[in-house]
């Protein structure tokens, strides 16, 4: 008779599949599940064979097979296909059993399902899971958040499998209650989103500036691998410009520029928006994609729309060492927005995220892995409070010396027509942040003008607000007012 697994997994996917053969890997007795056996049966008899991981062809033979209290992770597609196979699991489940969501759900629902299964006696877990494919074979970063009281059973399976970083810590850490793993989740996705906007930018920049060749834009971006932009999709980003196509030539040039997206970056502008938090560059990112997906209407405009034209001269080295110092410096406020926006739901939802250690677990394993993460956890350290990330020594000193640079940058995208959205955008947010005073007088003055929504003085302390009958004919009524 087969021992009792320690963890079951429905879903073979290739993430399901590969976090299984990760979970072997590590020594546990894993069993799984698909809803279609044949999938079972082929993953069974083929990347599994020999290993600790068992396939059962229904969901009864599946529970059996599982030391109680049972640990299920769900690696299945988010949304309501996750319902579906709860419902389907609780009749076989017993108090004390453990789910866990591996998938990239939504927060909210997660926040649902585990108040719906506490009431059960259940618990349940949002894991956000990062890293792709060879993240969840050789170490992803794990994100888990929701019944605290199942952490203890599942620390000891899930930090060996997370990756590890060079002072042997895990990259997995229990952040919050509630839908606080995957919030977390959600945002490293916008982040990521941010990322590779900015990147892509770059590359235009470089392309239409400089008309330099892919293979040599790839060496500028694996010699900038090497300094303070140190990441995975640096270092990726390096290797397809010098893909080639079975002709020879840059499959890179192959590729269709219509981006796609599945919608975890529009979730987290959504949460922006809902908590007040200004993710402009985040929410260019997605705009951009948009706008890359309207790839008819982009054909139809541009023989409309030809643009300043003219070619740039300018010295191509400094051009490229500005573009190192923008890029970094709009990633520096890409990550600030970003760790604003944790913070801010952190306090709204009472979750407590220690954001120190939510850069940590990013630093090793997932898609946004970089040098640059250490900094940010080194700044929370310092400073746990801290309010916002720009304003920490590392942020505001490099964002005071590489200013320059990212506004010469985008004067020459701007002059040269080349669209650089996310890019302008963080430089749009530097200048806000840093006025002490804006425009925004004005738009109270034109609220109150047109209704009466009232507004506070410069001589007046905070929080006391004021209506003008600013024609004469208005009466005494205001309609109050709200932050957010
Ligand atoms: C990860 C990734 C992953 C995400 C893909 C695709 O952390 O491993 O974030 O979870 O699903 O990157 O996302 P889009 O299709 O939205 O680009």
């Amino acid at each position: 008779m087969q021992t009792a697994a320690e963890i079951g997994l429905i879903g073979l996917a290739v993430m399901g599949e590969n976090l299984s053969l990760n979970l072997a890997n590590h020594g546990f007795a894993v069993s799984v599940f698909n809803r279609t056996t044949a999938r079972t049966d082929a993953f069974i008899r083929g990347r599994a064979r020999g290993t600790t991981i068992s396939g059962y062809p229904t969901l009864a033979a599946f529970i059996r097979s599982l030391a109680p209290p049972r640990k299920i992770m769900l690696m299945l597609k988010a949304g309501p296909v996750v319902d579906e196979v709860i419902e389907q699991l609780l009749p076989y489940l017993e108090a004390g059993d453990i789910l866990i969501d591996g998938g990239n759900s939504h927060y909210r629902d997660t926040k649902r399902r585990v108040v719906m299964l506490k009431g059960q006696g259940l618990h349940f877990v949002g894991c956000g899971v990062s890293g792709g494919e060879e993240g969840a074979l050789h170490g992803p970063s794990l994100m888990p958040g929701g019944s605290k009281e199942a952490w203890p059973l599942l620390e000891p399976l899930l930090l060996p499998i997370a990756a590890r970083l060079s002072d042997g810590s895990s990259c997995c850490s229990w952040l919050g209650p509630g839908g606080a793993g995957h919030f977390v989740k959600m945002v490293h996705n916008g982040i990521e989103y941010g990322d590779m906007q900015l990147i892509a930018e770059s590359y235009h920049l470089i392309t239409e500036l400089l008309g330099l060749e892919h293979r040599q834009i790839g060496e500028i971006f694996a010699r900038w691998n090497s300094g303070r932009l140190n990441s995975y999709l640096i270092e990726i980003t390096a290797e397809i410009l010098s893909f080639q196509d079975e002709d020879g030539s840059p499959l890179l040039e192959a590729i269709l520029d219509a981006a796609a997206q599945k919608g975890t970056g529009k979730w987290t502008v959504d949460a922006a928006l809902d908590l007040g938090i200004p993710l402009s560059l985040i929410s260019e990112s997605v705009f951009a994609r948009c706008l890359s997906a309207s790839k008819e209407q982009r054909l139809a405009a541009a023989p409309v729309f030809p643009g300043p034209g003219g070619s740039w001269s300018g010295d191509p080295r400094a051009l490229l060492r500005d573009l190192e110092a923008a890029l970094y410096m709009a990633k520096l406020i890409s990550y600030g927005q970003g760790f604003q926006l944790l913070a801010t739901a952190s306090r709204d939802f009472s979750w407590n995220l220690d954001l120190g250690e939510v850069a940590r677990i990013w630093r090793g394993g997932c898609i946004i892995r970089s040098a640059f993460l250490e900094t940010i956890s080194q700044a929370y350290a310092q400073c746990p409070e801290l309010d916002q990330l720009l304003l920490a020594p590392h942020f505001s000193t490099t964002l005071n010396q590489a200013q320059a640079a990212l506004r010469r940058v985008i004067t020459a995208g701007v002059t040269a027509g080349i669209p650089a959205p996310c890019l302008c955008s963080s430089l749009q947010y530097f200048d806000g942040l840093r006025s002490s005073r804006l425009p925004a007088n004005l738009i109270q003055a034109q609220r109150d003008y047109f209704g009466a929504h009232t507004y506070e003085r410069t001589d007046q302390p905070r929080g006391r607000f004021f209506h003008t009958n600013w024609t004469g004919q208005g009466g005494e009524t205001t309609s109050g007012s709200s932050k957010r």
